[in-house]
């Protein structure tokens, strides 16, 4: 079970400050349950882990085990919300070292990523690797026609598919897009490939527990109804009335809302387990792409514990007071590892022999935790059980809540992504593509670099 830790908050907020802010949450809470909020029509996360039909569980179970049998790698094409989540909770639930395990001892295929950035040198070397190999691809869009995932098709599947039949390519290619709508709806149609739907009310970043994020993990090997499960879990304990006392999400949307105020700018995502990276990516799009909008949001950033401390450790004790700090803490580990004992003890570890490595990792949590608290970083603890699926699921479920309401009480649309079209607008230009022609003009003149 998911549990939040903010008392090492309480130098930093006072009881009455998050008293007062409990009727701005309930409002929150209100507008978000009874989906009046802006953008409500992509709630559609918020059931999610008790709505999803078992039709849909089994079928994407049934293609998961169709390419776990049949290929030795799945690639993933997709960028975003269409890609994050996968590679978040394959990264933090697979053995660290996948790539270099036969598939025998990994027990399924190698699940890789494309179509998540325009390098042609990643694209060529991925080539590379899978050359030889039998592969099948999963392409994510939404909308269909988002670049990058384009790109990276439109090569793949010359490259690898370049002559196969129909019936080949059938086997190969599963599309996850829109329902009726876009471009890779149409190409599935045509080629009769196998389509998984992305629900026209949730919206990429709150799509992980859709086929967006269930069918590549599924295909790593990752028991998705055990995920769904803690996501179900997450989602009736973040309900509890608020007479009944505030939800652990309850408490950190308040949190992070009252630190913002208070001019913490920066919130750090930490954890002391590598695998929970992409997790991290993942949270940094959730909180980043959602809140970040009107001139209002938290920055993210996130850090590897104890790796970062050795980088950005003395940035976050003593550069400008704007960080606060949110740490993911596994109760467990799956394989502990006593120190061993070396009586020469030229390291001088020889006071920690015998001791496990989880006993270290979680004193240095402890002793970070209390340095940076002391440093004026505030310091909100998320406490799980162990690296399951179980685990994730509520930790997902929990940070979508928590960012649906942050986002509420901070007067913004956690839903839309309006910014995100202006990187496209002057790339199409200067791509050349048709209709934007204007913008291109516009665009070579102000820039002396595109004149010459
Ligand atoms: O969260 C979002 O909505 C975005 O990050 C999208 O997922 C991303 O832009 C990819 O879009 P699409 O699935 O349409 O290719």
């Amino acid at each position: 079970m998911l549990k939040l830790n903010d008392h090492l908050t309480n130098q930093f907020i006072a009881p009455h400050e998050r008293k007062q802010m409990e009727c701005q949450l309930l409002a929150a809470r209100d507008l978000l349950d009874g989906r009046t909020c802006p953008g409500s029509e992509y709630t559609g996360w918020l059931d999610l882990p008790v709505s999803l039909p078992e039709e849909t569980i089994a079928c994407i179970e049934e293609t998961a085990d169709r390419i776990r049998r049949d290929f030795d790698v799945l690639i993933v094409v997709g960028i975003g919300g269409s890609y994050l989540g996968a590679r978040a909770v394959i990264e933090a639930l697979s053995h660290h070292f996948s790539l270099s395990l036969p598939k025998e001892r990994r027990g399924g295929p190698l699940v890789l990523f494309a179509g998540h950035q325009i390098s042609s040198d990643y694209l060529h070397d991925l080539l590379e690797v899978v050359e030889g190999k039998r592969v099948a691809l999963n392409v994510i869009s939404k909308s269909g026609t988002t670049t990058e995932p384009a790109i990276a098709f439109r090569i793949l599947r010359d490259r690898l598919f370049r002559h196969a039949s129909r019936e080949e390519l059938a086997k190969h290619i599963v599309i996850t897009t829109d329902e009726k709508r876009g471009a890779l709806r149409r190409y599935a149609e045509q080629m009769g490939l196998t389509t998984y739907v992305i629900p026209d009310d949730i919206g990429g970043r709150y799509s992980v527990l859709t086929p967006v994020g269930l069918l590549p993990i599924a295909v790593a090997g990752i028991d998705i109804r055990a995920l769904l499960d803690g996501a179900r879990s997450e989602r009736k304990r973040s309900k509890t009335p608020l007479s009944e006392g505030l939800s652990a999400v309850d408490c950190y949307a308040v949190n992070r809302i009252l630190l913002m105020r208070k001019g913490y700018q920066a919130e750090i995502l930490a954890c002391y387990e590598p695998s929970m990276r992409y997790f991290a990516e993942w949270w940094k799009q959730l909180f980043g792409e959602s809140e970040g909008k009107d001139g209002k949001g938290v920055i993210t950033m996130s850090v590897d514990l104890t790796t970062d401390l050795h980088s950005l450790g003395q940035l976050i004790q003593e550069g400008p007071r704007v960080f606060f700090e949110t740490v993911i803490d596994f109760a467990n580990v799956r394989h502990d590892i006593a120190i061993p004992s070396d009586l020469a003890d030229l390291d001088q570890l020889e006071y920690l022999a015998g001791q496990p490595m989880s006993f270290v990792n979680r004193q240095a949590s402890r002793g970070t935790a209390l340095a940076h608290v002391s440093g004026g970083v505030p310091n909100i603890r998320i406490e799980l059980e162990d690296r399951s699926p179980e685990s994730l699921g509520a930790l997902i479920y929990f940070f979508e809540r928590a960012c649906a309401l942050s986002c509420i009480m901070n007067g913004v649309n956690p839903f839309n992504q309006p910014g995100v079209e202006a990187y496209k607008r002057n790339m199409f230009a200067l791509l050349g593509k048709p209709g934007y022609e204007k913008v291109r003009e516009e665009l070579l003149r102000s820039s002396a670099e595109d004149k010459d």
